[in-house]
């Protein structure tokens, strides 16, 4: 029962008529707890409280499945728009962006030239940017495209993610790379062709290849809720020396804010991905299909 409320929320979340519904009546249905607002001045105010808990944050301007160049020119000015806030502010914060959302499913020449602009402006406020990790078939290109921006900008970084085969070979690739990695479970509904269709695989292989990346001295943004992985990293780290400054703990704005504020407390470094705009309908639906006890929640804020 669980696997098919799961799978019905992902398909939700590409559905085109329901995503222009949702844009049209705005943040509903308990999707506040997830995103910070429609505005960067809604994400402004949520990152200057998390920073004044002794967090730091990342700012994502929300949009995938974009299809014209116009829109990803718009999507383009948002995070530039983004960035330009964050140095005027001066509120702890980088940078991350869906390649689709850039036009990745236009062209590939436009959405690395919307991620040459976005780069520059962040290299010219010593900021950073990553950029995510979206379904299996975005892969390849998207790894491609971090590599061809990586010779050229320090200051980029991207996601892999552990159910992937494939991702054993992607982390000692990446190596030669230096790379400043995410790393996370993975939140797309994937073939078992592509992707272990265990659970207990996903978490193994998400465990080996943070100590892999960690070992192979490269900074790791460790992105889970999860207290067995995340108990984990702490012994592993501890045990084989590896400075605090080489990685941070990753979560996402409202999903276990007593577990940021603990690690927080206890010196560790904490990252929360703060979501904002208007175009916060498929976003919403992977956190309802990653735990669909949230449905619960939902249902008694839709009326709100
Ligand atoms: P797991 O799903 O095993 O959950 C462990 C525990 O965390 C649960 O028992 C529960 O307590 C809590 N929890 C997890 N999800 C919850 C939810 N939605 N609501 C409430 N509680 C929840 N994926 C991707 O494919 N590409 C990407 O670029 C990113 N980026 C990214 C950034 C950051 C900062 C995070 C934290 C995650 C991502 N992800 C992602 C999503 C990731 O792949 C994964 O789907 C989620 O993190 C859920 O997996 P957990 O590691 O938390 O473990």
């Amino acid at each position: 029962m669980e696997k098919i409320v799961s799978n019905t929320f992902q398909t939700l979340a590409k559905n085109k008529t329901a995503n222009r519904m949702a844009q049209k009546y705005g943040l509903k249905m308990g999707a506040k707890r997830f995103v910070a607002g429609d505005s960067i001045l809604h994400a402004i105010d949520c990152v200057r409280k998390i920073n004044d808990a002794g967090m730091v944050a990342m700012l994502n301007y929300l949009g995938e499945y974009v299809h014209t160049e116009e829109e990803a020119s718009e999507a383009t000015r948002n995070c530039l728009l983004t960035l330009d806030s964050i140095y005027d502010t001066g509120i702890k914060s980088n940078l991350t962006v869906k390649s689709s959302s850039l036009g990745l499913d236009v062209s590939r020449e436009i959405c690395v030239q919307n991620l040459r602009k976005i780069l520059e402006k962040a290299k010219e406020y010593g900021n950073f940017v990553r950029i995510e990790m979206e379904d299996y078939s975005h892969c390849q290109l998207t790894l491609d495209i971090y590599k061809e921006l990586r010779e050229e900008y320090e200051n980029v970084g991207t996601v892999i993610q552990a159910y992937l085969y494939r991702t054993e070979q992607d982390i000692d690739d990446l190596n030669h790379y230096n790379a400043n990695l995410r790393l996370v479970k993975g939140a797309y509904k994937e073939s078992p062709e592509v992707a272990f269709p265990k659970k207990s695989d996903v978490d193994k292989n998400f465990e080996t290849i943070i100590k892999t990346h960690l070992k192979n001295g490269n900074y790791t943004g460790i992105a889970t809720h999860d207290d067995a992985v995340i108990n984990e990293m702490i012994g592993f780290t501890e045990h084989n020396h590896i400075s605090r400054d080489q990685f941070e703990f990753q979560m996402l704005y409202g999903i276990r804010s007593d577990l940021q504020k603990l690690l927080t407390e206890n010196g560790y470094k904490v990252r929360v991905y703060v979501p904002y705009g208007v175009d916060w309908f498929g976003y919403f639906m992977r956190r309802l299909a990653e735990r669909p006890e949230n449905v619960t929640f939902v249902l008694k804020n839709t009326f709100k």
